[in-house]
């Protein structure tokens, strides 16, 4: 249990999230900012609404922009930004998110000193990076949710092929949040037996094909991209992190030489705990699934390169190689 949870962004995403953390009463009040007036005031009021008929205490609280309501948050998470649309790719959207990101963290530092920070905005991984550079902290305190959303993704469309609880699938999926998603089906089990026993390779290609794709189709479904199970996702960090579970989740975590990778944030497995990413957990990774991993990491330096050109930020991590 901590004191205070900010959730910045009160469109779709951060409004689910602020209601899911609400619900699991791992805090004593959530804040939902957002720049619009009325709308993160009224969300908060509507979800407070449902605190008898779901039986918790958080108190969720609505600001538009006034940061000093954020003073002595244990952890925020930013959703606020533009969604994509269809036709477009995440990382179409980092000329404007990162401005805003930026712009957000450097808010949330006016008046927090030490946050943990999750970042949800996309695209995730540079904009996990942006938070980090914005808020000048230690990096095991920024990170970004993606793993645990694309994974939620796959292990539904393995229980769907197999006709049996979602449940009872564990994976864990690697890699930035986007084409180069690394699903890892040697380490995906169903009650304990491993996924490959249990579904030919086409089939499994096609589910890991379509959790790669998994934002991208409910975007051409809606207009917008997804929010139920994102915002529940970048909850269940919040939970790990807020009542110290040291749970083993797949995170976009900062990188300092584990699997040979630096200065750069990507999805990893890690120990969610009290102090943000406790450890970076390092799988033995055969040639061909390093080969992956690392592609997408220089994906993610790209971009993060792009992010570099912008000039926000003196430093400057990304390029075209590994
Ligand atoms: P949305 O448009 O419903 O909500 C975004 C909110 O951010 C709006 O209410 C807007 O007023 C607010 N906002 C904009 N600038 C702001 C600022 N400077 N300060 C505070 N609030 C500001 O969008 P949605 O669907 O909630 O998505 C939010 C972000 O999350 C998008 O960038 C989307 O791509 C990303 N996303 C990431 C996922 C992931 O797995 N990491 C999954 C789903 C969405
Ligand atoms: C998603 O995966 C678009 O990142 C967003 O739903």
């Amino acid at each position: 249990m901590v004191n205070k949870i900010t959730v910045v962004g009160a469109g779709n995403v951060g409004a689910t999230c602020a209601h899911e953390v609400a619900r699991m009463d791992v805090c004593k009040e959530v804040i939902l900012v957002d720049v619009k007036d009325g709308i993160p005031q009224g969300k908060g009021l509507d979800m407070w609404q449902t605190s008898s008929l779901l039986d918790f205490n958080t108190r969720i609280v609505g600001s538009t922009n006034d940061y000093s309501l954020t003073e002595g948050s244990d952890i925020v998470v930013i959703t606020a930004g533009l969604p994509r649309k269809p036709g477009m790719s995440r990382d179409d959207l980092i000329s404007i998110n990162a401005g805003i990101v930026k712009e957000v963290t450097e808010n949330i530092m006016k008046y927090n000193e030490n946050p943990i920070i999750i970042v949800v905005s996309n695209p995730l991984d540079v904009m996990t990076y942006t938070a980090f550079l914005a808020a000048g902290i230690k990096s095991n305190r920024v990170m970004g949710m993606a793993g645990v959303l694309d994974t939620a993704r796959y292990t539904s469309f393995i229980a769907e092929a197999l006709h049996t609880s979602p449940r009872l699938v564990q994976a864990q999926l690697m890699g930035g949040h986007g084409d180069t998603m690394v699903p890892l089906p040697r380490f995906t089990t169903v009650a304990g037996i491993p996924v490959t026993e249990l579904l030919d390779e086409p089939t499994l290609n096609k589910i890991i094909e379509r959790t790669k794709n998994g934002g991208g189709e409910i975007v051409q479904l809606m207009g917008t991209s997804a929010w139920y199970a994102p915002g529940l996702s970048a909850a269940i960090m919040v939970e790990a992190i807020a009542k110290d579970t040291k749970a083993v989740l797949p995170v976009c975590a900062s990188l300092n030489g584990e699997y040979g990778l630096h200065d750069l944030h990507l999805g990893v497995p890690v120990v969610l705990g009290k102090n943000g990413v406790e450890k970076v957990i390092e799988i033995d990774l055969n040639k061909e699934e390093k080969d992956l991993l690392y592609n997408s990491a220089l994906h993610v330096k790209k971009i993060m390169k792009v992010l570099d050109d912008m000039n926000m930020f003196p430093q400057k991590y990304g390029k075209d190689t590994l």
